[in-house]
């Protein structure tokens, strides 16, 4: 039997930059998109056309579409929420608009100004605007629970899953935006979610903001998920989700499912470079392990014994 193949989305020049502090400068975000192509990360969400106001990092949205090579095999995203954004979108050869809405009515008003239902409208115009020339996919943030109002019940994302699925749209994202959802939670989700919607493409996005990320990605492949959004160096949060920290770190995603024998495509010394880069670019220290400790396969040479220093005997 040939090795699973999961397949790795990494979204920090999107999820990941939105909130640094530093601004990072155009042609770095070009420079860090390009390093994740040559990797073989096989999709990036690459920016988002959302308000300048609202989330000012990401304002060069066509410059860095217009900047980045284009590796043949890798897909290119970018985030949307709303008509006009698709708009700015579809003049930039995109592979796919990443819709996003919230299940939370809270977090959906405090980070897109819009109840849920008007983010339904707003795909409905979407979709009229794009005429089938750009895959779609419909992220639904605080998927498993918000900062605002606590758990969200599986039935309030399942009746939001009817009502995209109404829209003609196949690719949806459950997104875990504040780190909140544990791996037993994942796991029934995602069950259900695949038996009631077998056609459905299904991604997940899981923030490790109390350190359930990696666990939380084996409980989805456990239920039949393949599909997984990561950052590199895990970093990552929404500026409109107070406690909001990092996505799960691409690297540790990969080195666990490479260790564990599935492929990504990923050359993962290749991520590692480039993750051992991000402190310098974003002026702090990131979260990822693999890339402070090594590979699992890492070998230390055995250190030269020094007789007198080894005694126990006092001197
Ligand atoms: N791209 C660029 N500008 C946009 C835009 C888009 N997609 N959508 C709206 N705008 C502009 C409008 O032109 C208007 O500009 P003006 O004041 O200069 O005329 C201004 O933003 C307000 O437009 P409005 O439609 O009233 O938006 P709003 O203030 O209700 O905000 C959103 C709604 C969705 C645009 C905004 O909340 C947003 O961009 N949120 C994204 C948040 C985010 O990215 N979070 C992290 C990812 S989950
Ligand atoms: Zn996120």
């Amino acid at each position: 039997m040939s090795p699973r193949y999961i397949h790795i989305q990494d979204v920090a020049p999107r999820d990941g930059l939105q909130i640094e502090p530093r601004q990072i400068a155009t042609h770095e975000k070009i420079e860090l998109i390009n390093a994740l192509s040559h990797a073989g990360v096989p999709k990036i969400e690459t920016t988002s056309f959302v308000s300048p106001r609202a989330v000012p990092s990401m304002a060069d949205a066509e410059a860095v579409l217009t900047g980045i090579d284009r590796v043949p095999g890798v897909e290119y995203a970018a985030l949307v929420p709303n008509a006009r954004g698709a708009e700015r979108a579809l003049a930039c050869e995109l592979d796919e608009l990443n819709l996003v809405m919230s299940a939370s009515r809270t977090h959906s008003q405090a980070n897109l100004r819009m109840a849920p239902e008007d983010s339904l409208s707003e795909f409905a115009k979407i979709a009229a605007v794009v005429r089938d020339r750009v895959p779609l996919n419909v992220s639904i943030s605080t998927a498993f629970g918000c900062p605002f109002e606590g758990r969200i019940a599986a039935a309030d994302v399942f009746s939001l899953l009817d009502r995209i699925a109404a829209l003609g749209m196949e690719r949806v994202t459950l997104c875990d935006t504040t780190g909140v959802a544990n791996p037993a939670q994942v796991f029934s989700m995602s069950q259900s979610v695949r038996q009631r919607w077998p056609s459905l493409r299904l991604t997940l996005h899981f923030h490790d903001t109390r350190g359930m990320g990696l666990a939380n990605v084996l409980a989805g492949i456990a239920a039949g998920v393949d599909r997984f959004d990561a950052s590199l160096a895990g970093l990552g949060g929404c500026p409109f989700a107070p406690g909001a920290s990092g996505n799960v770190c691409s690297e540790d995603v990969v080195h666990m499912l490479h260790e564990m024998g599935f492929t990504t495509g990923i050359d993962l010394a290749a991520l590692l470079r480039q993750a051992q880069a991000m402190p310098a670019l974003v002026s702090h220290d990131v979260a990822g392990q693999v890339a402070k400790a090594g590979p699992a396969n890492r070998r230390y040479p055995l250190p030269a014994t020094d007789q007198s220093s080894a005694s126990c005997n006092p001197p």
